[in-house]
């Protein structure tokens, strides 16, 4: 690749062409295929990011089975990608046609043409094509494939630029034995394609417009037509679910390298599932099994896992989380969660503090080096800075109909097993009974004593319940008693 072919491939539009119209029928799901996911983005959603360093002047995705569910699901994620539906499914070269039909005139500059279901494509492998296709007719993305079976075939000539594509339902024995096969990806000069278009015809295996046939047709017209050979996995399309899953470990173990090259220690790269959109920073640990997704971040010297799902969660330094599912919280420095501990979202944890086992929270924030140590439940609370909150202590935030506040203040000690009925104000430096349901509010430096006063009946086992186990435990205590004060 030289400067000046890259600095003419700037100054050239671009169209982005993404087609998606297929029936997809052997993915037996009523999901139209390319919305199905891999590591949290549906597959076209990947292609389009592959696409997008491109700066293209216009992306039109061609649309047709499921389009209802694509158009919506485009219109979240990408709003500036157009549609454009193709009624039925004529062949990848109709498909083309009806993308350029929708931008009304033919565009300028040149034309790259997607597969919505190929998510492993490279923005570096479309870079080296669009470069690849300046000063000729079209650029094709192929590669050698150990089982080259379906795809179409890459014919060259003597001088090794591309000579024809032949399906494989077309091909000759000889064709067949071609180990170089046709990605789908292409670009075209946008004039040289229109024109050539208008000529397909359907005379094949499946009576279709094949877009392949433009190629054999510009060179016919004298043009050049190149291949740029990319590796094997990067073309692989879905078909089925059992490819869909391929293609996400494979998008895995992508990911799952660039981190570790980054500098994040990642212990089992098999059962570690990173989403593009997470951001990691070196010396992070990631421990086994441990899916991050959606905008999730962990800092230097945090370590995940294992056994952790975390979804649109900050992670500060040095923070340790084990076994842990956490969804839109914010985790701060050194502060220690887990084992199995839930962190919904608004949970917001400050630096040094603790959400132990068994501890779920909601809308809560929990201050600097506080602690919720065990088997509790913290729903929207604002907690202050050094208060402990005992075992078994629960926030009761919900009347049946509205959720409330309870406030507890700085340095509090809440007692082991206390309801906070919300709303309530716990002040700074104040204490509340073991098993105390507080309902009132408790100022400063107070102890709440919410609970009946112990009464102990005499007796009552050796009456009630004789002859019972519990009643002969208790008689050969007293006699034990009796005899060791008759010794002394
Ligand atoms: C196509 C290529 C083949 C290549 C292979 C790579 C042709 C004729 N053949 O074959 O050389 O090796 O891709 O995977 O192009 N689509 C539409 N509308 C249509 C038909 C297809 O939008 O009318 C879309 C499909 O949804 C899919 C893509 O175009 O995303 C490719 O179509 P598909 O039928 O899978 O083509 P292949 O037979 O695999
Ligand atoms: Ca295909």
């Amino acid at each position: 690749m030289d400067v000046t072919n890259s600095q003419d491939s700037s100054a050239n539009p671009l169209t982005v062409v993404v087609l998606a119209a297929g029936m997809g029928t052997r993915m037996k799901s009523q999901t139209p295929k390319v919305l199905h996911s891999v590591l949290g983005l549906p597959l076209i959603e990947h292609v389009l990011h592959s696409a997008q360093s491109l700066d293209a002047s216009a992306t039109v995705a061609v649309v047709g089975h499921g389009r209802d569910q694509v158009i919506a699901s485009l219109g979240e994620s990408f709003p500036h990608v157009e549609t454009a539906v193709q009624e039925v499914q004529n062949g990848t070269g109709h498909a083309v046609s009806v993308a350029l039909e929708h931008l009304g005139q033919t565009p300028a500059g040149s034309v790259l043409v997607l597969a919505g279901d190929a998510p492993l494509l490279t923005s570096k492998d479309l870079h080296e094509l669009v470069s690849a296709q300046v000063g000729a007719g079209a650029a094709v993305l192929t590669a050698h494939l150990d089982n080259p079976t379906g795809y179409g075939r890459i014919v060259r000539d003597t001088a090794g630029n591309v000579e024809s594509i032949v399906e494989h339902a077309d091909a000759t024995p000889t064709q067949l034995d071609l180990g170089e096969v046709n990605s789908g990806v292409y670009v075209f000069d946008a004039q040289l394609l229109a024109g050539a278009l208008s000529r397909v015809g359907t005379a094949n295996a499946q009576g279709e417009q094949y877009l392949t046939d433009v190629i054999g047709i510009l060179r016919e017209d004298g043009h050049v037509v190149r291949a740029v050979v990319t590796g094997q996995d990067n073309i692989l399309g879905v078909n089925d679910l059992q490819q869909l899953s391929h293609v996400g470990r494979i998008l895995r173990d992508r990911i799952v390298t660039h981190w570790q090259l980054a500098g994040v220690k990642i212990v089992d790269p098999q059962t570690t599932w990173i989403e593009r959109s997470v951001t990691l920073e070196a010396d992070a640990i990631l421990l086994p099994n441990v899916t991050l997704s959606g905008s999730t971040t962990v800092a230097a010297g945090a370590s995940i896992g294992p056994d952790c799902s975390l979804a649109d969660t900050q992670v500060a330094h040095d923070a340790q989380v084990v076994r842990t599912t956490a969804s839109g919280a914010v985790i701060g420095a050194k502060a220690t969660v887990g084992p199995y501990t839930y962190l919904r979202p608004g949970t917001v944890l400050g630096v040094g503090a603790k959400a132990g086992g068994f501890v779920e929270m909601k809308n809560a924030k929990l201050g600097d080096d506080a602690k919720v140590p065990h088997l509790s439940y913290v729903g929207d609370a604002t907690i202050g800075e050094g208060t402990n909150v005992g075992a078994a202590t629960i926030f009761v935030n919900y009347d049946g109909v509205d959720k409330h506040h309870t406030v507890v203040g700085k340095h509090v000690r809440i007692g082991s097993d206390t309801m906070l009925v919300a709303p309530v104000t716990i002040g700074d430096g104040a204490y509340t009974a073991a098993g105390s349901v507080v309902t009132e509010d408790v100022p400063p430096g107070a102890i709440a004593v919410a609970r009946s006063r112990q009464r102990n009946i005499i007796d009552w086992v050796l009456r009630r319940r004789p002859g019972s186990t519990s009643a002969l435990a208790a008689v050969a205590h007293s006699s034990g008693n009796s005899n060791s004060s008759e010794g002394s």
